[in-house]
């Protein structure tokens, strides 16, 4: 619950506190347990719940009544053959998110099997067969949602679920590359300490989610996470802002201060609709006639010239500066940290920081 708060809060423009957001849980349980949670966590968002077992789905409706949130939880019987995400059926046209906790395993003998072969305690095999196992595993069911997520694509901000097996994780990042996916983001949880579960996330929006929660250390050089979406330059002995913000402000991009810098921190937000900063771009530019606005600290000008609302541009970068001091405070030095929270192309977002950083080193070496 708390990996997808950070997923939806960190990729939702003009985030406000009190956001509404609605979500969608695929098979919810006898308990209910994730709208249940999600609900606690926060009190503006409401959930959607499935479920195809009778027995679970009576329960359920009954522990949302008991909790008093029969307001904010609609639970609705499917069926297997029917739709995995059932919008349309459900009477809503978007999401901000679905979530699922899918049955791990295709067949009986294999859930015996694995809980027989791990026979630990905490690995105890407690949940009725329906809960455990569907046709495929939690491949082919997960890979029934990714095929109807091509269909619905932005009509839900984020698709997640969580996996039981590592091998379900690489042949599903397989499936969403192979069905033009770029955007994705996948995590490692060990909530109880032993056991481990993958989650993964895809979106077929353009805002890329920040590498902190959206990678995982165990995961790099395996193919299965995308590249990073931040480049860190640290150890950086002079101050490198005036540098940033004079390259900034000679091109035609927006760049926009939030009031919240500091003489140890500022940031700059860059706005743009592509790579302005090529070589290709400049000389573009130089054979046309150009007019620059000026609005209070943002100054905006288009590639193609005109002014734009900054909230319409394609791209967004966040370039962060930082003095960082050592344990002692003896030594300072700067880190600049780029990110990349908006935009379709990752080669926009490396040119842009192949572009910073080369500008950087030959004014601060
Ligand atoms: C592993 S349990 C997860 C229950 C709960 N979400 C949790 O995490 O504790 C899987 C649930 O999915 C339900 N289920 C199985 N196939 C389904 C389908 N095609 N559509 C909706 N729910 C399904 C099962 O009845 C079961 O309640």
């Amino acid at each position: 619950v708390q990996w997808i708060q950070n997923l939806i809060d960190s990729t939702t423009a003009n985030l406000l506190p009190k956001r509404q957001a609605v979500g969608l849980d695929i098979g919810v349980g006898a308990s209910c347990i994730y709208p249940l949670l999600v609900c606690a966590a926060r009190e503006n968002w409401k959930m959607y719940g499935t479920d195809i077992d009778e027995t679970n789905f009576q329960h359920a409706i009954h522990n949302v009544s008991a909790n008093g949130l029969d307001e904010r939880i609609k639970i609705l019987k499917t069926t297997s053959y029917g739709p995995l995400i059932p919008l349309e059926a459900l009477e809503i046209r978007t999401v901000e998110f679905i979530m699922c906790n899918p049955p791990f395993f295709a067949t009986k003998e294999e859930a015996t099997a694995t809980f027989l072969k791990e026979q630990q305690p905490f690995a105890a095999c407690t949940g009725a067969d329906v809960e455990m196992i569907t046709p495929g595993g939690e491949v082919a069911y997960v890979t029934r949602m990714i095929d109807e997520s091509t269909l619905l694509k932005d009509s839900v901000q984020w698709y997640t679920v969580q996996l039981g097996k590592l091998s379900s994780l690489r042949a599903l990042v397989q499936k969403l590359k192979g069905v033009g996916c770029k955007n994705w983001a996948v995590n490692v949880l060990q909530p109880s300490g032993q056991t481990v579960r993958w989650v993964i996330g895809w979106s077929w929006l353009s805002m890329r989610a920040p590498d902190w929660f959206a990678r995982h250390k165990s995961l790099v050089g395996t193919g299965l996470q995308t590249k990073p979406n931040q480049l860190l330059l640290d150890s950086l002995s002079q101050d490198p802002t005036r540098v940033i913000e004079e390259t900034l402000r000679a091109l035609p991009l927006s760049v926009s201060i939030p009031d919240d810098h500091s003489v140890i921190h500022d940031t700059f937000i860059v706005r743009t609709d592509s790579a302005v900063w090529s070589r290709s771009a400049r000389r573009k530019r130089q054979r046309e006639e150009q007019q620059v606005t000026q609005n209070g600290t943002i100054s905006i000008l288009a590639s193609d010239g005109s002014v734009k609302n900054p909230s319409g541009f394609g791209y967004i970068l966040v370039v962060d500066i930082r003095l960082v001091s050592d344990m002692h405070k003896i030594k300072q030095t700067w880190a600049v940290s780029i990110r990349w929270i908006k935009g379709e192309d990752r080669a926009v977002f490396e040119s842009f920081c192949g572009m910073l950083k080369i500008k950087i080193m030959a004014k601060l070496l």
